[in-house]
């Protein structure tokens, strides 16, 4: 008989478990992508069983999954859920987590492999890291041992340094999955396939063709049921030193040599090496950070909190390929619609040879990275307005995934992330080295903010595009922001 693989979800009873997880496991197991035999077992305070537990997911499947249950496939999967309560910090509830583990494993004579996920609070990682180091449960006699951290990975640098030691203690590097699961996103992959399997774009992929670079990921959401975490954590630690420090580094990383995982990670993390270290005044001139009015008033907030859930950064990478080609960043939350896009803006033409239009008449060519949620790929260019001697407008070349894949082709990023888990590749996953330097940047960013002299946020109405000082900072630099995924 084959070893079982166990994945055992530490903080079962939370939202990341039935909104994610299980409805991702489920598809994987009806696509048949599950090893065999395979189990789940969530571990968690809350009072429940098997019986529970199994209902319980049933029933998150009804609300989060994609569509349409197989009954008879839910009817074998369930079969595969277990639960353990208890608090994993006591004796007695390791105990009988190791005893399920046992009895799961005793066909296969003890042998079987293991993904333990820390879907729990983060100020638990510590202590369950530790006690799984304690009880000898990440020892690889029998099989592998993984464990999958989800974000936020560390409040700042030094905390992420200390996370780091922990894990260090009891694993080794190749068994810590970091996760950020702006990188299991089908579009956000698609970023190195795009640059590195086709060749007309590579070759103007720098600085002598590109004016500069946008990343947006706007939330239409406000912070909802999430305040009180929020309110300490804002959108620089909760955005941007994990999901666009991510999409930054795909856009302007080097061709790694091969797909493999220790390529990738090497390119990534040497982009964000080379980030131009910013001091406290560049960090004020070139950035604006925001709250959306309203925001004192959510339940769960401090009442003068100064908490940013808008930031626009300007920043540099100080290589060959992007020597002072400005990237400019933005995320926030209560925004007019829901979109994550990469705007690559060209340069414009160097001279105009059209006789009655001037140069800043024709817009330079764009190109906007759709990643979610119209996934795709625009390009912007200029054609000639027909029956005209020299007129010209813009017109966009689209590519959907959903024209060209069907209608919900894309899985979501959970299904992929688990998967590369459990196969144990680390590509889509976030070394040390890389966790580390983006909180570096980013505790420059905050530390900037937090100083005596720093200006007050800006504010923005919720339904809008952000604070006008962003649309300022991009003005005096003759940029805009696009919106080019959004077609009003
Ligand atoms: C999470 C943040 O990591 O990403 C949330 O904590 C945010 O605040 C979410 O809403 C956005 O993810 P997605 O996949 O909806 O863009």
């Amino acid at each position: 008989m084959n070893p079982p693989t166990t994945i055992v979800i530490f903080g079962a009873s939370g939202d990341l478990t039935e909104r994610k997880l299980i409805p991702a496991l489920f598809s994987l197991y009806t696509k048949d992508r599950l090893p065999t035999p395979f189990h789940v077992v969530g571990m968690a305070r809350s009072d429940s069983s098997d019986e529970r537990f199994r209902q319980d997911m049933r029933e998150a499947l009804e609300t989060f999954g994609n569509g349409e249950i197989d009954t008879a496939g839910w009817q074998s999967f369930s079969q595969s859920l277990d639960y353990v309560q208890g608090d994993f910090k006591e004796e007695e509830s390791i105990k009988e987590l190791r005893a399920r583990l046992a009895a799961i494993e005793a066909d296969a004579d003890g042998k079987g492999n293991r993904l333990y996920y820390l879907a729990t609070p983060p100020f638990v990682y510590e202590p369950a890291l530790l006690q799984l180091g304690d009880n000898g449960m990440v020892s690889t006699e029998n099989g592998w041992r993984r464990v999958v951290i989800e974000k936020p990975f560390g409040h700042d640098l030094a905390s992420a340094e200390r996370l780091n030691e922990v894990a260090h203690q009891v694993l080794e590097e190749d068994q810590i999955y970091r996760i950020d699961h702006y990188l299991g996103k089908e579009t956000v992959q698609n970023v190195l396939v795009f640059r590195f399997a086709n060749s007309i774009f590579e070759p103007i992929w720098n600085r002598n063709y590109i004016d500069h670079i946008q990343v947006t990921v706007a939330e239409s959401v406000g912070v909802g049921h999430r305040a009180s975490f929020y309110d300490g954590v804002g959108v620089l630690r909760d955005m941007f030193q994990n999901h666009l420090m991510q999409l930054l580094s795909l856009v302007a990383m080097e061709p790694p040599a091969s797909f493999d995982a220790n390529d990738i990670r090497n390119e990534r993390v040497k982009v964000l090496s080379s980030m131009r270290p910013l001091g406290r005044q560049e960090v004020l001139d070139g950035s604006v950070l925001a709250q959306y009015e309203g925001y004192q008033s959510e339940q769960g907030v401090e009442p003068k909190s100064r908490t940013p859930t808008y930031a626009a950064l300007r920043m540099f990478i100080d290589n060959w390929r992007w020597k002072d080609v400005a990237f400019y960043m933005r995320s926030g939350k209560s925004l007019t619609t829901k979109s994550t896009e990469i705007r690559i803006q060209f340069k414009s033409v160097p001279h105009m040879m059209f006789p009655g239009a001037s140069l800043q008449a024709i817009r330079p060519n764009a190109l906007d990275l759709c990643i979610q949620p119209d996934e795709g790929i625009h390009l912007r260019f200029e054609v000639k307005v027909p029956d005209e001697t020299s007129r010209m407008r813009s017109v966009d070349m689209e590519f959907h995934y959903a024209d060209a894949f069907g209608p919900g082709a894309i899985p979501e990023a959970y299904e992929r992330l688990l998967l590369d888990a459990i196969n144990g590749d680390p590509s889509l996953f976030t070394r040390a080295d890389t966790i580390e330097l983006s909180w570096q940047w980013i505790d420059s960013v905050i530390e900037a903010w937090e100083s005596d002299d720093a200006p007050e946020l800006a504010s923005y109405v919720p339904g809008s595009w952000g604070p006008v000082e962003a649309d300022q900072m991009l003005a005096s630099e003759g940029a805009v922001w696009a919106m080019g995924c959004v077609h009003e």
